[in-house]
């Protein structure tokens, strides 16, 4: 197994543990829906249904990005696959870059012939010969965008991560420019702010998924990964940096009046996916909440897939709103 595979795995495991969710919740305890007492709607009326990159969704939500889908991470990528064909909703895959680099088979496409499929690489991967490893990603699994990560606190935290992150908005911005399929800029848990995201809209991107701080924090895992007491205490008080979701939604929406959002990090029941709609986002993700289901089977998915959708409609029937245009102007206190 290669150093990318071991190190997946323990992101896995690492994952899956309660305390290496960050305490903020992303911010979205902070809000709060006016109850509509008289909803003047029948809950079977509701509209969960929308567009994404074109194409129709059952809800706004997708499984966010976990693993590539080498190794251990194959059965994963199966259920969530076949989850994400049988429900209509799209699915992000983790960083194809290992994938990549040792010839490795891409199945995700033998699971999920229609589904919407989100490639997946990390920013630096893309600063030498980046456009012809954004290619492959996206030819081998017959994406239709592609995602690029940003984890600048994660590569400090992580030994040996990447420290060297120059050029790295002129590849992203060839990428955007240059793809036959859109662009979509992440982060992995400490949020993409409303500077950045203006950098990004300059450079030619159209769709920023937030993934801010509340979730799954990537500087926690990273540091009970590493065994160095030096860097330990270097990376002590970064644990809780980061932006919540929640806060950053409006603000990138003040700065970019005309980006997509995806609103993701922390984001972890059918209300928060409400809220996030409420703030500005046209789509969601959730990728942890995600990660027991899919290491139990594809039904296991399908069922998360079908609470989360139950949730959203309750929001919107509690909020008044028939539909996901109702539901983006309901009353937040
Ligand atoms: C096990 C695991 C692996 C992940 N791997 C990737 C990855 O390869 N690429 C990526 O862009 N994000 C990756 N992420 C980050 C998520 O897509 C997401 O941005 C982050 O976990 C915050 O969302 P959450 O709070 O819903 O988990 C991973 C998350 C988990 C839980």
């Amino acid at each position: 197994m290669s150093n990318i595979s071991n190190r997946k795995d323990d992101h896995i495991q690492l994952a899956l543990q309660d305390s290496h969710q960050a305490s903020t919740r992303g911010g979205f305890d902070r809000l709060l829906f006016e109850h509509i007492a008289l909803p003047q709607l029948a809950l079977s009326d509701i509209d969960t249904e929308c567009e994404f990159l074109g194409l129709p969704v059952a809800a706004p939500f997708l499984i966010g990005a976990m693993t590539g889908g080498c190794d251990n991470g194959e059965i994963i990528n199966q259920h969530l696959a076949e989850a994400a064909e049988h429900s209509q909703i799209p699915m992000a895959l983790g960083s194809q870059r290992a994938a990549l680099e040792q010839g490795l088979q891409q199945n995700v496409r033998r699971w999920a012939p229609n589904a919407i499929i989100l490639g997946n690489l990390g920013a630096t991967q893309l600063q030498q010969s980046g456009l012809d490893l954004a290619e492959r990603a996206i030819e081998s699994v017959a994406a239709n965008a592609l995602i690029i990560h940003l984890n600048p606190l994660q590569e400090l935290v992580q030994p040996n991560g990447d420290r060297d992150w120059n050029y790295v908005l002129e590849a992203i911005q060839t990428c955007a420019n240059q793809l036959s399929v859109p662009v979509i800029v992440k982060e992995v848990g400490a949020g993409i702010g409303p500077n950045t995201a203006r950098q990004l809209v300059d450079a030619g991107l159209q769709w920023i998924e937030i993934a801010g701080r509340g979730g799954t924090s990537w500087a926690s895992i990273e540091l009970a990964r590493n065994s160095s007491s030096r860097e330990q205490q270097i990376a002590a008080p970064f644990v809780n940096w980061g932006m919540d979701t929640a806060d950053l939604l409006p603000l990138v929406r003040h700065a970019c009046a005309e980006v997509n959002m995806i609103g993701s990090g922390a984001v972890r029941d059918g209300v928060d996916i409400a809220k996030c709609i409420r703030l500005g986002a046209q789509m969601t993700a959730l990728a942890q909440p995600f990660l027991a289901p899919a290491l139990e089977s594809t039904q296991a998915v399908i069922e998360k897939i079908e609470i989360l959708q139950e949730q959203l409609r309750w929001t919107m029937f509690l909020t008044g709103s028939q539909n996901l245009e109702a539901l983006s102007s309901a009353p937040m206190l």
